[in-house]
């Protein structure tokens, strides 16, 4: 399999200091740079939006992996990928037309990528898997930094790959580090999430290899 791509999460970064942060976690050797997107209504926080994404836009080369944990996402779809999203993933949860949003994201250019929480069916999403560029696994329930891995949720991956294209990008984001990150590559994940792991360590270039 391909090298694992490692998406630190700015949501355990300072924010005072976000230019600071997402600069040491490129120099550590990050491939993506994770933005979580919370609207206070389909999780019970609130976080950052389209301007934010505007102005990491501006201080970083690498691509903006960008989790829409809002209702209603396909109203601001348009508006991050201006803003410039490279990958926009929403939630599975919070639409009702799947197969419009995915058209949706692609018609901006923009990787399109779906998100499932934990208590959602791993067969609910077989019918998008091939139309998707990425699908997230999500291993804690979404709306806060620094949970606790629940191990159930990657047992969802193994179905996921089976029935996934050859290209798909199979995500997860919750709870990872160095031991979690490995029971979810090991059942075919290829893309890690991880914010409290990589932001809390001391040496962010040893905490992202320990996770390829
Ligand atoms: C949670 C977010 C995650 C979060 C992960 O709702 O989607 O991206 O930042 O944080 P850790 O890695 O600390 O669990
Ligand atoms: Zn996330």
């Amino acid at each position: 399999m391909s090298r694992v791509i490692v998406s630190p999460s700015i949501l355990s970064a300072d924010f005072a200091n976000l230019e600071r942060d997402i600069k040491l976690v490129e120099n550590a050797g990050a491939d993506w740079i994770h933005v979580d997107v919370m609207d206070g209504h389909f999780v019970p926080n609130i976080t950052i939006g389209v301007p934010v994404v505007a102005s990491i836009k501006k201080i970083t080369s690498l691509p903006l992996d960008v989790h829409l944990m809002i209702d209603n996402p396909e109203k601001y779809i348009n508006a991050f990928a201006q803003a410039g999203a490279d990958i926009i993933t929403f939630h599975y949860e919070a639409v009702n037309d799947v197969d419009r949003v995915i058209d949706l994201i692609k018609s901006c250019n923009v990787k399109a990528g779906m998100s499932i929480n934990p208590k959602t069916e791993p067969k609910l999403v077989i019918p998008f898997l091939k139309k998707l560029d990425l699908l997230l696994v999500m291993t804690v329930e979404p709306g806060f930094g620094g949970q606790k891995f629940m191990p159930d949720c990657a047992d969802k991956i193994p179905l996921i790959k089976k029935n996934a294209g050859e290209n798909l990008i199979i995500q997860v984001d919750g709870g990872i580090n160095a031991e979690t990150a490995r029971i979810c590559t090991d059942f075919g994940a290829n893309s890690l999430v991880a914010g409290n792991y990589i932001y809390k360590s001391n040496n962010k270039k040893e905490a992202i290899l320990s996770l390829r």
